[in-house]
């Protein structure tokens, strides 16, 4: 077997047990972030520790925040620098293959004037788009240079003194409204982000709880930001994020025989489209204790064989279920009727494409699926046969194939598995566990 890939039985007899998926991703982020600029210490149970909340430690790291060491099952300490106490680093700061990292960077670091920061990624982070943020934030006074006008990475960021702005957004991103919400905290009078629809609102719940002076308008998705608070240090507790939980519901309803507990599972409502759309399709999905923890709606999932009608998605729903349409693709397959996801070309701005690279691994195990240029179209009841496949270096494809690959006939291989790592490094464990 090649260095770093996996090879996946296809037909499991049944899966059972329970998994406890690991913290939040988006949360982590920004447990790091705004602990880093509060006054005093924040302590994070239940960080992810993966490589994206890695590179945003190591970025606060550099310019001066001491955070604690990262590992599985230990509380992190955030020593927080006051909102003007970012040191310029010596070196660039590295996002690694995270978007979300150099995006609110961008908007943490706008203000510290008089100091100087070059971002950086990888390969893949290099050819995304940064002037969603980078545009707005010039239009607070932020000075952001890079390749492409400002679009890529490399960026240059010369620290100015931010103006409180009213800011439209042209895509419903919680990475642009973060990122313009951190720079609005140090800017000079009041900021309104307000965007086309809503996104993921972890940002918004977690300054409030900071001290921030936020309201978010209950009748559109708008947010006004007045500075000259600091930010206080508190204790967060990271739910488990459904975006991994996401992999585990979709191989459940697939795979006979199975039922799977998913344990302390985040179910805030900008996130759980994918329950919307599993329901919707008639699947066994319950949540059997629904509770608030640390001001984030959490639940634990009981997940059980169904069969799946197609589905029809797009519009507003799509924001709140974005990183789970490579997993509802492979749902889809197996759904009775014809699925159609439209209104989703961010997908094609992600870690990869990820509509031409589901498609195109789904297509290597068999799968007939079409394109379109803002989704997929997927006839449903289609076997898939096991295969080469790649992750082609995103994470969510990895899993993703992994669970289109235990519902094949034969066995596939993934290459570059270890994707997996960005968001969920226990992955192919917990997969191990479930089948044992
Ligand atoms: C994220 C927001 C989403 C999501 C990403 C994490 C965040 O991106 O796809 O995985 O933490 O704010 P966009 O905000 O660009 O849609």
């Amino acid at each position: 077997m090649a260095i770093g890939s996996k090879q996946i039985c296809g037909a499991v007899a049944n899966l059972r047990g329970t998994i406890r998926v690991p913290g939040d991703k988006s949360i982590s982020h920004r447990a790091l972030l705004f602990g880093a600029i509060a006054e005093g210490n924040t302590e994070i149970e239940g960080l992810l520790p993966a490589e994206d909340p890695l590179s945003t430690a190591n970025c606060l790291r550099a310019m001066g925040v001491e955070v604690s060491e990262i590992s599985v099952g230990v509380n992190v300490v955030v020593k927080g620098v006051g909102l003007n106490g970012l040191q310029e680093p010596e070196s660039i700061l590295d996002c690694g293959n995270s978007g979300t990292t150099m995006r609110l960077m961008l908007g943490l670091i706008a203000g510290c004037h008089g100091r100087h920061f070059i971002l950086d990624g990888d390969q893949s982070l290099r050819t995304r788009p940064m002037g969603r943020v980078a545009k707005p934030l010039g239009q607070m006074g932020a000075q952001i240079s890079g390749r492409k006008q400002g679009n890529l990475a490399p960026l240059a960021i010369a620290g100015a003194a931010l103006k409180g702005k009213i800011l439209h957004t042209l895509v419903a991103s919680a990475q642009v409204k973060s990122a313009l919400l951190l720079a609005a905290l140090t800017a000079e009078g009041p900021t309104t982000v307000i965007e086309p629809s809503l996104s993921r609102d972890h940002s918004e719940r977690m300054l409030r709880a900071f001290g921030a002076q936020l309201v978010s308008n209950p009748l559109a998705p708008e947010v006004h930001l007045q500075p000259g608070h600091q930010l206080h240090g508190q204790r967060v507790v990271v739910p488990g994020d459904i975006s991994s939980a996401a992999f585990w519901l979709v191989a459940g309803l697939l795979t006979p025989g199975t039922e799977l507990i998913l344990e302390n599972v985040g179910l805030n409502p900008s996130r759980t489209g994918i329950l919307t759309v599993l329901n919707a399709m008639g699947a066994a999905v319950e949540c059997l204790d629904h509770r608030v923890v640390a001001g984030e709606p959490v639940g634990d999932l009981r997940v059980k064989t169904s069969p799946l009608k197609a589905f029809t998605i797009g519009g507003e729903l799509i924001p709140t279920l974005i990183d789970e349409i490579p997993i509802l693709a492979v749902a889809a397959l197996a759904a009775e009727g014809t699925s159609v996801i439209k209104d989703a070309a961010e997908l094609r701005v992600k870690e990869t494409d990820r509509l031409a690279v589901m498609a195109r691994q789904l297509r290597a195990m068999g799968a007939e699926i079409e394109e379109t240029a803002d989704g997929l179209v997927i006839p449903g009841s289609q076997k898939l046969r096991g295969a080469m496949l790649d992750s082609e270096t995103d994470h969510r494809v990895a899993m993703s194939l992994a669970i289109a690959a235990l519902n094949a006939e034969g066995p596939s291989q993934i290459a570059r598995a270890e994707a997996a790592a960005v968001s969920y490094p226990s992955f192919w464990e917990h997969l191990a566990k479930i089948q044992a």
